[in-house]
């Protein structure tokens, strides 16, 4: 906590701007989940491939979730028409665009490989089209961009490790690992041998846990499979001992408060944990998870959890941007050199 800026300076009504323009981290982000109606379609002409909906319209229309499954069913069929690294290259720069736009200094993306070598796309069109885009956003905008292979857990770890394995030889284009896809009835367990692989690899862990699944898969997460970050994690509030844990550890959540709304795990946004996770002391960053499916990207979640909770202020605007850096995997140098940034930025808003 920076001791220095007087948050009380900063009134109510000047919130959303500052939520716009502060710099900030993105830590829960799937691309295929960035893929907008529009792009589905320009890319199922570009490649030949046909779609169930005649068009944007329909398809948009069937996107009301009554729960977690009910949404990777659609998306996991939107995905189908990305196949060629060039495919991989627009969806990953459309994406760094709108989070260069959104101040989004350091963006850490999860891809889900095995959506793509099932349908027959070896695992370098996405991985090479993928890096290349973090490098383009370099290089355009100076932000920092990173790869994350998640492992889809309802197949078994057997097929988590051929993954793996074949994703091995573009090893430097990756930092880390994560787990994805439905949660209930697969615990983290299943993957206590991949995940060791990767660790043993020099790479970083991280898993859903505590999505729609119960506090036992967030303990499993960190206990069996020794992740760095829980994405989601907002139903470790069902057991104190674990609250207690993750302060005690200070375990980054990634939350995605418009993924939690659409997908029914909240009735609405003024029913989120989110200021009671903050209460309690957890490293809590707010993110997108699939921001074409949810209703937007990064700003939204904040403008709209922000204008949804009264708990919420200048004070937890920083703190929620601050952990995001913090909770990264960039270095100790780039961290330091953003939360500068953001210091500077709300000096200057709580001094105007
Ligand atoms: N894949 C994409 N979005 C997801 C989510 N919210 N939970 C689990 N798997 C996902
Ligand atoms: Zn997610």
């Amino acid at each position: 906590m920076n001791h220095t800026i007087d948050f009380s300076r900063i009134p109510r009504e000047r919130l959303p701007a500052l939520l716009r323009t502060m710099p900030k981290a993105e830590l829960h982000i799937h691309i295929e989940g960035s893929l907008e109606p529009e792009m589905i379609f320009a890319l199922a002409q570009r490649n030949g491939v046909k779609l169930a909906y005649p068009n944007v319209e329909a398809l948009r229309a069937a996107y009301a979730f009554s729960n977690l499954q009910s949404f990777l069913d659609i998306y996991y069929a939107g995905a189908s028409v990305l196949l060629h690294e060039r495919d991989f290259f627009d969806l990953g720069f459309a994406y760094l665009e709108k989070a260069a736009a959104e101040n989004v200094r350091c963006a850490e993306i999860f891809f889900d490989p095995q959506t793509h070598t099932a349908r027959g796309v070896p695992i370098q069109h996405a991985i090479l089209g993928l890096s290349h885009a973090c490098r383009r956003a370099h290089a355009e905008w100076g932000m920092h961009a990173r790869l994350i292979l998640c492992f889809l857990r309802h197949l078994s770890e057997a097929e988590a490790m051929a993954t793996l394995e074949a994703a091995l030889p573009w090893r430097e284009q990756f930092i880390g690992v994560g787990l994805d896809s439905s949660e209930r009835g697969h615990p983290p367990e299943k993957f206590a041998q991949v995940f060791a692989h990767a660790r043993a690899l020099g790479l970083h862990g991280v898993a859903h846990a505590g999505e729609e699944g119960p506090p036992a898969y967030i303990e499993a997460a960190l206990d069996v499979l020794k992740v760095e970050r829980i994405d989601h994690g907002v139903r470790s509030v069902e057991s104190p001992a674990l609250v207690q844990r993750l302060a005690r550890e200070r375990m980054p959540l990634t939350v995605c408060p418009l993924s939690n709304v659409k997908l029914c795990v909240f009735p609405t946004l003024a029913d989120h944990n989110l200021p009671e996770l903050l209460a309690a002391g957890l490293c809590v960053t707010v993110n997108s998870d699939d921001p074409a499916y949810f209703g937007g990207y990064v700003n939204q979640n904040y403008l709209e959890t922000f204008a949804a909770l009264p708990a919420l202020g200048a004070r937890e605007a920083y703190t929620l941007a601050r952990n995001g850096f913090e909770a990264s995997f960039a270095s100790a140098a780039d961290k330091a050199r953003w939360i500068g940034e953001l210091d500077a930025h709300f000096a200057r808003a709580a001094a105007a």
